[in-house]
């Protein structure tokens, strides 16, 4: 791992995969700006990274992240907030291109469950609690918590976790789609690096392109994510990966994936 960073556990990437741990046991995770400074860094170095093809954020056993750091948060008024250098960490991480699979075990709060639904895929253990408990505070999810939440898990949901800041369990988060997987906790994070694997064995560009297509329809309209989607199936046409991918498959044999 990569002592750069103070608050995370950066592996080093193996066949593909590499792994994130937000790791700040003191305070059951709670994002400093500084720690989400330093994981809008790894992402990046991660992208730019070509061994890397997936990554894998989690964090402890007990804990993803119980949310934004509240002392920090209280010492910030309104022209601080307004300046708040988070929101640039927050943009890196949600234009980060690569597969990101989260594995989540016990709380998953606040900005920790904003986090948590920056990723691609969230597997998550059967002690995970998903909550937006800003309301608690008297104030509101500000870093995606109404606008991600609503889209993940519909309206009436989305209404009850924010107003009430009563979380949910993986049970409830699985049936309403914030979630793809329930694990065992002790199996999380194996099974996610699983799912990362299977992930890392295919070309980077198709990867790439299809998570752009997938989060831009998302946000928008049908016909201009579809007209999307075409253009982006229409650029892999052109590349080196899907000669490879078709040849592989004609000649019975796996696939070998360059990114080119
Ligand atoms: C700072 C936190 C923290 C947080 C926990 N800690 N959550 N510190 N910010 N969000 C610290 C506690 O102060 C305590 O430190 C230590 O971690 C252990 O926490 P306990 O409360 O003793 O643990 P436990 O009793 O097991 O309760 C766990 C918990 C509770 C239910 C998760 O800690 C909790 O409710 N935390 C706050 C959750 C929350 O409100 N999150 C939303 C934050 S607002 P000490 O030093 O006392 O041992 C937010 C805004 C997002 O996220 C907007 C984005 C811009």
């Amino acid at each position: 791992s990569n002592s750069l960073y103070s608050m995370l556990d950066v592996h080093s990437p193996a066949n593909g995969v590499q792994q994130i741990q937000l790791h700040r046991p003191e305070a059951l995770n709670a994002l400093t700006t500084a720690m989400l400074g330093e994981l809008a860094l790894a992402l990046e170095e991660a992208e730019a990274n070509e061994s890397v093809k997936v990554v894998v954020l989690t964090g402890s056993a007990r804990v993803f992240a119980a949310g934004a750091d509240v002392k920090e948060m209280a010492e910030r008024d309104m022209v601080g907030i307004l300046k708040d250098p988070r929101q640039q960490s927050w943009q890196s991480i949600s234009r980060f291109p690569k597969p990101l699979v989260a594995a989540i075990n016990g709380y998953c709060l606040g900005g920790g469950c904003e986090l948590a639904m920056h990723a691609d895929i969230l597997i998550a253990g059967t002690d995970a609690k998903f909550g937006q408990p800003e309301i608690n505070l008297g104030i509101m999810p500000g870093a995606g918590g109404t606008q991600r939440l609503v889209r993940a898990v519909g309206k009436s949901l989305a209404m009850q976790m924010v107003l009430t800041g009563q979380p949910i369990n993986a049970l409830q988060a699985k049936e309403a789609g914030l979630i793809s997987e329930i694990t065992q906790p002790e199996l999380t994070l194996t099974r996610a690096m699983e799912v990362a694997s299977q992930i890392a064995k295919k070309s980077p560009l198709a990867l790439r392109l299809a998570k752009e297509s997938i989060l831009k329809g998302m946000d928008t309209d049908l016909n201009t994510g579809l007209r999307f989607e075409r253009h982006a199936f229409t650029v892999l046409a052109g590349t080196k990966d899907r000669e490879e991918g078709i040849a592989a498959f004609l000649e019975k044999r796996p696939a070998k994936f360059t990114g080119q």
